[in-house]
């Protein structure tokens, strides 16, 4: 992974990967969840992400590299299967999941979303994408299905509203729920002291 991600400058690089695998398994302790397969998937969780594959997207670098490694085709089924139902896909798209190792992931997925360390993401990624910081012109939109979120090209400001805000009721065990509260309000008071200083008032 640190190979495949080398130079990747979007937020997607490996410490993103380090993160969530370590999130992934602390969350999986207070869950049935199995950790081989959660810590597995957390490693290879981003490799087949449209948004770092946008030239050669046939989804399928995971399954080609774990079917080349000689993984038992079972574990490299579940593995595919998790890592599909991890990423956010638009406001309205429901992600939610009874799978337990897919529900560990995606909160810690999600985590590293939010908080400082989201912020740092999203303005890295945004940057990357030759987008706005903020443009009070363009309104957030609530993007309905996940054709539409892919398309767009707001301000990374509006990406807050778009997804980062919506990302503490959508955490699906506990462990998470309790991650998720802080870094929350870390992003609310981030915005408060930026629309202040944008507004050249103090707070
Ligand atoms: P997911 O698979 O749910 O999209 P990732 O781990 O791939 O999660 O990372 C998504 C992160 O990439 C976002 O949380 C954000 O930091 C950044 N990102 C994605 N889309 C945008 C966007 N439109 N504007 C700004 N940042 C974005
Ligand atoms: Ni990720």
């Amino acid at each position: 992974m640190k190979s495949q991600l080398e130079g990747e400058s979007s937020g997607h690089d490996w410490w993103h990967i380090f993160r969530v695998r370590k999130l992934a398994l602390m969350i999986a302790g207070s869950e049935s969840a199995d950790l081989f397969l959660v810590e597995l998937a957390a490693l290879l969780h981003d490799i087949d992400d449209w948004k770092l594959n946008l030239d050669n997207a046939d989804g399928r670098k995971t399954e080609n590299w774990l079917r080349s490694c000689h993984v038992d085709n079972h574990i490299t089924d579940r593995i595919c299967r998790i890592i599909d139902g991890v990423s956010f896909k638009g406001a309205g798209v429901s992600t939610a999941t009874s799978d337990p190792e897919c529900k560990v992931l995606q909160d810690a997925d999600r985590l590293d979303a939010m908080g400082a360390i989201g912020i740092a993401r999203t303005f890295a990624f945004g940057g990357s994408r030759g987008r706005y910081i903020f443009d009070p012109g363009i309104s957030p939109e609530m993007h309905a299905d996940f054709g539409k979120y892919k398309k767009s090209k707001g301000p990374t400001i509006n990406h807050f509203y778009e997804k980062l805000l919506l990302l503490k009721d959508q955490m699906q065990t506990p462990a998470g729920r309790v991650l998720a509260e802080q870094r929350h309000e870390f992003m609310l008071l981030f915005l408060d002291q930026f629309y202040a200083e944008w507004n050249c008032k103090n707070i």
